[in-house]
């Protein structure tokens, strides 16, 4: 074969393939958590030691010890050479080959170079102007941004002059062509020559993960318009396949997480207050290759815009995007009018963290958007919101969710679960029990819950919502009680408030088998020794009434969801462990038998948590 492999195509592969894909096209793969593991393809064994880095784009082998990337992949498993190996990828993932002839690449190979470089000088240009112009400094002072921020983001100053950074390229050798390629300067109209086409501005570079400058973003210091200019798309900058501050996640170790934001300052302000993992679309929206790109970063993406109109738009629209990518998004609601900056500066990190840790879900973002567009004290009104809620619920893909979900809606609005089911799942829906809580559907407390607040709009955890209907029950009837204890131990309670009424409730009954039921007030009694108790839940366990069509049904269900659970609580841990393992940069053989009975424990646990669908 002839062709001569040139580096601007294995780089583009690189950035093309995922390598998740890649391999899954010959392995099974499976999420473990940061990364996938599998059956290793090149040596025989029956737990999985294969082991796919996404965010790395690597894979290795903890059996026989193979790794790599994509290229050695595809060379190992296709028994190709090199060469070869580029040329099946290249096929596999429509890259047109022929477009990286050498002759052509090498010339813009080296154009490209120029153009960087002519970015950095710049940027260091900038960077000593910032130093000697006094209401510069003063207008970035007052932003509450310090000397580290400064010099970790590289910020400059533009000069208010036509011509003052196109002398200084100029005098160290540099082309007009170029200068003008890569959208620093501007040619006359009348044609006399070129002019500085940041003028007056605080500059913010454009890194890209590799470090290089590709382009720059300046605000205006004082008024005037645009507020920020942005370099224009070149050979070395496609906005919208690039993120403001991704060098700064990518050179973090763990990514566990990234949160996208609207502005260039929002990053700058998060990072000088302890958050060094966000990132912002560089002044165009949001787009599916960027959502690739973070997507190789990490699987937690929150999104943290603006709260006004456009930006609810411009968060619905990449809540879309992300899950065409398969991530699941949360969604960070900031108070009216903030932006991350403004809120950071003010309310300061823990309570921003509290936002973090308040995030909704997708699906509890659009229901909380919608409820906000309706009065649900209007029938006509609460009817339109429940028929495009149910719209939402549809597309979700987990009938426990969707269900989950329904009983939401209903409690909300009133409406019976079956009604809304059967918007949600078509006629043929049952549900298999209604329950209705006295307190939350008569009195005012219901009118009180309309003041819509993101933390209450969001839904009580299904398996709570269980724990407590079969404390309930277990007061009520040492029946029910007897059933549930033949399925669930004390520690399957997972809530805080739950574990200690289960803890009462089993002693009651063990201790006096001739009670039929117990009674409430001598567990409330009980409860006065323990600390840190929420009343707000027990006092919600007293007040359940359940109606239910087959009660035993109802037990089952609930016992099984609380199981559900668990599962999927002990996988995260497992998940975690392996996750903390992996990271470990020298793994003794300890570590590699630990980590192999994990996978091993994790893909039981993935078997067992199935047939709870
Ligand atoms: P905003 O208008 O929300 O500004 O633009 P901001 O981030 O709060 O800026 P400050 O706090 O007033 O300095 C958000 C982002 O939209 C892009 C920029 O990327 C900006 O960071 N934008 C905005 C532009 O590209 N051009 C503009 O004229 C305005
Ligand atoms: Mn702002």
């Amino acid at each position: 074969m002839a062709y001569k492999i040139n580096e601007e195509l294995i780089e583009k592969i690189k950035d093309t393939v995922n390598i998740v894909d890649l391999v899954s096209r010959y392995v099974n793969l499976k999420p473990a958590g940061s990364n996938y593991v599998g059956l290793c393809p090149f040596h025989q064994e029956k737990t999985p030691s294969f082991t796919v880095s996404e965010s790395k784009n690597l894979f290795h082998c903890f059996g026989c010890g193979e790794g790599g990337d994509l290229i050695s992949f595809v060379m190992k498993i296709e028994n190709l050479s090199f060469i070869e190996s580029i040329k099946l990828l290249a096929d596999m993932y429509n890259i047109p080959i022929e477009s990286y002839d050498n002759s052509y690449s090498q010339e813009t190979k080296k154009e490209k170079e120029r153009l960087y470089e002519i970015n950095r000088e710049a940027a260091l240009f900038y960077i000593y102007n910032l130093r000697r112009n006094p209401k510069a400094l003063k207008y970035l002072k007052e932003r509450n941004i310090g000397q580290d921020t400064m010099i970790k983001f590289g910020l400059g100053y533009a000069s208010n002059s036509w011509n003052e950074l196109y002398d200084y390229l100029k005098n160290k050798g540099y082309e007009d062509g170029d200068i003008e390629k890569v959208g620093l300067i501007s040619k006359r109209k009348d044609n006399t020559g070129y002019y500085d086409k940041f003028r007056n501005r605080i500059m913010f570079p454009i890194v890209d993960n590799k470090n290089r400058i590709i382009g720059f973003g300046g605000r205006i210091l004082d008024v005037g318009k645009p507020k920020y200019l942005n370099s224009p798309d070149t050979i070395i900058f496609e906005k919208g396949k690039n993120l403001y501050g991704i060098n700064l996640v990518h050179k973090m170790p763990n990514r566990e997480k990234i949160i996208l934001v609207e502005g260039y300052m929002d990053v700058i302000s998060l990072f000088a207050y302890g958050i060094n993992y966000s990132v912002a679309s560089l002044g165009t929206a949001f787009t599916q290759d960027q959502a690739k790109l973070l997507k190789r970063y990490s699987k937690n993406i929150y999104i943290c815009y603006d709260s006004d109109n456009a930006g609810i738009k411009a968060t619905l629209k990449a809540l879309d995007i992300l899950e065409r990518e398969d991530v699941e998004p949360k969604v960070i609601i900031l108070p009216k009018d903030f932006d991350p900056d403004d809120f950071i500066k003010e309310k300061g990190l823990d309570e921003f963290k509290k936002l973090e840790e308040n995030a909704l879900s997708s699906i509890d973002y659009r229901i909380y958007i919608l409820k906000k567009k309706y009065n649900l004290n209007k029938v006509e009104e609460k009817i339109r919101f429940t028929k495009e809620a149910a719209k939402l619920l549809r597309a979700l893909k987990s009938p426990i969710e969707k269900d989950v979900y329904i009983d939401k809606i209903s409690k909300e609005t009133n409406i019976a679960r079956e009604a809304i089911g059967k918007e949600v799942f078509g006629n043929s829906y049952k549900p298999n029990t209604t329950i209705y809580k006295d307190k939350y559907i008569s009195g005012k407390n219901r009118h009180n819950k309309s003041e819509i607040s993101p933390v209450k709009a969001v839904l009580e955890p299904a398996h709570l919502k269980a724990e407590k209907n079969l404390l309930k029950l277990m007061i009520q009837n040492i029946d029910y009680y007897k059933r549930i204890k033949n399925h669930l131990s004390r520690e399957d309670f997972l809530n805080y408030e739950c574990k200690i009424l289960v803890n009462i409730i089993y002693d009651e009954y063990e201790n006096n088998p001739y009670l039929k039921e117990l009674d409430i007030n001598l567990i409330l009694g009980k409860l006065k020794n323990e600390e840190n108790i929420d009343y707000e839940i027990i006092d919600e366990i007293t007040n359940i009434h359940i109606v239910a069509e087959d009660i035993y049904k109802f037990i089952e269900d609930s016992i099984n969801t609380v199981k559900y659970f668990k599962l999927k609580f002990e996988r995260k841990i497992v998940a975690n462990k392996i996750k903390e393992l992996d990271l470990k940069k020298q793994k003794n053989k300890g570590d590699v038998e630990e980590l192999k009975r994990l996978c091993l424990k994790l893909t039981e646990l993935d078997k067992e948590l199935k047939t709870h669908l």
